[in-house]
């Protein structure tokens, strides 16, 4: 139980970030809550940006990952993209300021509505749509054709490379319903012309999520070069970017991912000398190990083999233990020395048995009532990915922005949980 991540650390026995004490952020804002740092955004957009130096190229956040408008506009102003999956992703993009230039549409159902919607976006419409069947281009070609607009298309391919990540993350292998094989994009690219609404102008991949090791993406960008050259020799223009997805892990723990500088080292080999645009598009990199889920323990149930350490937040909250049995370090917000452990369960109050944060934890004995617990590395997936289950009401987030601890959405009410239920 050391320095948690680098910008949650102890100062003395105290859990802060950039100065601000979490007791403070508790007091002020009660629990649970979701608590970010503006650098932990920040500090790795940047390392991106000076990798990448040298070469065109548009970092777009995967905005499914965290999906606050303090954090879009925070990572907007940085100077990132948006890589979006759905109409609402759209909305909260543009509503954050971000220029429908720098967003870059992914996801395998795209309805016609939201294809309208991101063609008019800003007049000029969004930079590109990653298409990821022959009946999705068709339908963004008539949907462009009608609004008298063509749109700009990467085609998604599924290289069939393994990611080596958990099943449920994986999106590379052929057996996954993401991108066109290679032969798939070789028809495609050779029937251009019955596509009149689009220009295929990139490919992209997106292999997974959490990867922690370059081999995978090696494998993949080797594929991707090879592809992109043949697809260069049918059509009759040349191809102007390549997406190279997300998917880069982070430490939740133990993990020793892999580094910003080999990452982009890697794909300025592969691409550098290309005179093509790179678009990369993190979430977790950017987003994880930015934000805490802050939560007080209820009770301590106390049984022979273990203890049941009841906290206030529960699997609506977070659900990645629950759903992908995902390891989050837990530490206390104040440290007590030499104190005794004891085998631990951290479980929610949700009528489920899944629903717990850690399971055989060896934590603190003195751990009790009214202490408060900070769940690490739940920037990304934590809040986006929240439900109403059990009829509780969404956490509060807060945002650590130059010191300053700013509320970014205020927790729910009761009357917001029945918002558009109607009582017959
Ligand atoms: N691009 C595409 C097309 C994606 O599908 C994803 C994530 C990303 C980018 C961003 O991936 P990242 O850089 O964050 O790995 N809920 C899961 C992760 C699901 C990822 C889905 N796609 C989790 O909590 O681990």
């Amino acid at each position: 139980m050391s320095a948690p991540t680098d910008w949650f650390r102890y100062k003395g026995n105290h859990l802060e970030i950039d100065g601000t004490r979490l007791e403070q952020v508790a007091n002020k804002f009660g629990t649970p809550c979701y608590v970010y740092s503006d650098r932990g955004f920040l500090d790795p957009l940047t390392a991106l940006k000076k990798g990448l130096k040298g070469i065109d190229h548009l970092i777009c956040f995967a905005v499914k990952s965290n999906s606050n408008l303090s954090v879009l506009s925070l990572l907007t102003e940085a100077g990132a993209g948006m890589d979006i999956v759905s109409g609402g992703e759209l909305f909260r993009a543009l509503t954050a300021g971000a220029p429908a230039q720098e967003i870059i549409f992914s996801g395998v159902g795209k309805t016609p509505g939201e294809m309208a919607t991101a063609l008019e976006a800003d007049d000029q419409g969004i930079y590109a749509f990653n298409v990821e069947s022959v009946a999705e281009l068709a339908t963004l070609s008539t949907v462009a054709e009608n609004l008298g607009k063509r749109a700009r298309v990467a085609l998604r391919f599924n290289p069939d490379v393994d990611a080596k990540t958990h099943p449920y993350i994986a999106t590379g292998l052929k057996r996954n319903k993401f991108g066109l094989d290679r032969k798939e994009i070789l028809t495609i690219a050779a029937a251009h012309e019955t596509f009149p609404g689009v220009s295929i102008e990139g490919i992209s991949i997106h292999i997974g999520s959490q990867i922690l090791s370059l081999r995978p993406l090696r494998e993949s960008f080797t594929k991707v070069r090879a592809l992109m050259k043949e697809v260069e020799k049918i059509l009759p223009h040349r191809l102007q970017f390549v997406d190279l997805g997300g998917g880069l892990g982070i430490s939740y723990g133990k993990e020793r991912p892999i580094s910003i500088p080999d990452f982009c080292k890697l794909v300025k080999e592969y691409f550098g000398k290309l005179s093509i645009k790179v678009i990369l598009e993190p979430g977790r990199l950017l987003s994880g190990n930015a934000g805490i889920l802050l939560t007080e323990i209820l009770y301590r149930k106390v049984r022979t083999q273990r203890d049941f350490l009841i906290v206030d937040a529960a699997m609506n909250d977070l659900i990645r233990p629950s759903l992908y049995e995902s390891h989050h370090e837990i530490v206390p917000v104040q440290k007590v020395k030499n104190g005794k452990n004891k085998k631990t369960d951290v479980v929610g109050p949700i009528c489920e048995t899944g629903d717990f944060f850690a399971q055989d934890r060896s934590l603190p004995l003195h751990l009790n009532q009214g202490d408060l617990l900070a769940i690490l590395s739940a920037g990304a997936y934590g809040f986006s990915m929240a439900s109403n289950y059990n009829s509780r009401p969404r956490v509060a987030e807060v945002l650590i922005q130059n010191g300053t601890p700013k509320l970014i959405r205020e927790r729910e009410t009761y009357e917001d949980l029945i918002r558009g239920e109607v009582h017959t």
